[in-house]
């Protein structure tokens, strides 16, 4: 294989993607880079673009926010476009992860009969109300080339039938962790605090959900520092902040990995950043029924909370067992090169 197009457009996509560029370009495989547009504001998006040396884009959909079906339709109609009217001798389409830019563009590949890579196959929350399960699970089904980060999601992917072009590669996300984590970041951060993030759909669908779930902050017997995503920075004003909480604007990807390695304890409902707390070896109170990320509760490294029925502080006080090594080495980049160079 020669020639991909490689098409992202959320924070977590621009993370991943980055040594994939580096050892795509190191194999001789030449990379149409497309950003979606679905993550926007300066904070979101270009901020990892210069922090992680993603080279400048090729092709720009810019569809914005939108309701799914819109944001979802817009990237298909654009990126259909791009396939037949400017890339036309591309030979696969990747895509990273589970958002509505990764569902959008396996559509319009699959339907092109392009083949389609996906980098973070097999994962399951087995929670169909969360908008990403369906994205991870019709994006599987029309993918040629699957990458799995650990072995778990490549079973999965055989009990639902897919078997072909399944490869357990290790977790691209520990290839960057890895580059970031001993390095100072530029944030000033206080002694003792624990870092909070929120944004999924089930735990901001207003402003009253919001401020139920961050009442159980003030807890803490030290700081909260809350990068704090634009779905919620719009109802800032309404927001019931608890004294020991500082919001900040979402922050790059070097200051969120020093941020992990100096916090206390991680406090979240993002996937990515249970894993990193887990590699910055901190315990992590993930804000969710459920979690893709199933071997980071094994040892007690992650722990499922609901804020409305539960104390924050009597979980913190279980602590993690032993740490066995999850999710490969961090060479998962240049396994995904060699394996799509090598596909036909
Ligand atoms: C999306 C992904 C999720 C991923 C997350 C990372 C889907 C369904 N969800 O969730 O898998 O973990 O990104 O952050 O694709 N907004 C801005 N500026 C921006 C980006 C978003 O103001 O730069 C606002 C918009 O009002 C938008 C809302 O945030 O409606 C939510 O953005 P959206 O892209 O729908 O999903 P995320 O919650 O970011």
């Amino acid at each position: 294989m020669k020639k991909i197009i490689t098409v992202i457009g959320a924070r977590p996509q621009f993370i991943k993607a980055a040594p994939v560029i580096k050892a795509l370009a190191a194999v001789g495989i030449h990379e149409v880079l497309v950003h979606s547009g679905q993550h926007y504001d300066t904070n979101m998006s270009d901020i990892f673009w210069e922090e992680l040396g993603i080279p400048l884009v090729s092709h720009h959909l810019e569809v914005g926010s939108g309701s799914h079906a819109k944001q979802t339709a817009e990237i298909m109609v654009k990126f259909e476009n791009i396939l037949l009217a400017k890339e036309k001798d591309v030979e696969a389409v990747l895509v990273y992860g589970d958002t509505n830019t990764t569902l959008a563009v396996a559509l319009v590949t699959s339907k092109l009969n392009i083949p389609l890579i996906h980098v973070e196959a097999g994962l399951r929350s087995f929670n169909r109300t969360m908008p990403e399960e369906i994205n991870r699970i019709l994006t599987d089904k029309v993918s040629s080339l699957l990458f799995c980060s650990s072995q778990p999601a490549a079973i999965q992917l055989a009990t639902e039938g897919i078997i072909t072009g399944v490869h357990v590669v290790g977790d691209i996300m520990q290839d960057v962790f890895n580059i970031f984590k001993d390095k100072k970041g530029q944030i000033e951060l206080p002694k003792r605090f624990a870092l909070f993030t929120l944004h999924r759909q089930e735990n901001t669908k207003n402003v009253k959900q919001v401020n139920d779930i961050i009442q159980c902050l003030s807890e803490l017997s030290f700081d909260v520092i809350w990068p704090i995503h634009p779905r919620i920075k719009a109802w800032i004003k309404e927001l019931k902040v608890p004294h020991n909480v500082k919001i900040i604007d979402p922050i790059g990807y070097g200051d969120m990995v020093y941020a992990s390695m100096n916090a206390e304890c991680i406090l979240t409902d993002s996937g990515g950043l249970q894993k990193e707390a887990y590699w910055a070896c901190k315990p992590c109170v993930t804000f969710r029924k459920d979690t893709e990320w199933t071997e980071t509760l094994e040892n007690g490294w992650n722990q499922l909370f609901d804020p409305m029925t539960e104390s924050l502080a009597k979980i913190l006080e279980n602590k993690p067992k032993q740490w066995p090594h999850l999710y490969g080495d961090g060479q998962a980049a240049y396994r995904i090169a060699e394996l799509i160079k090598n596909f036909n």
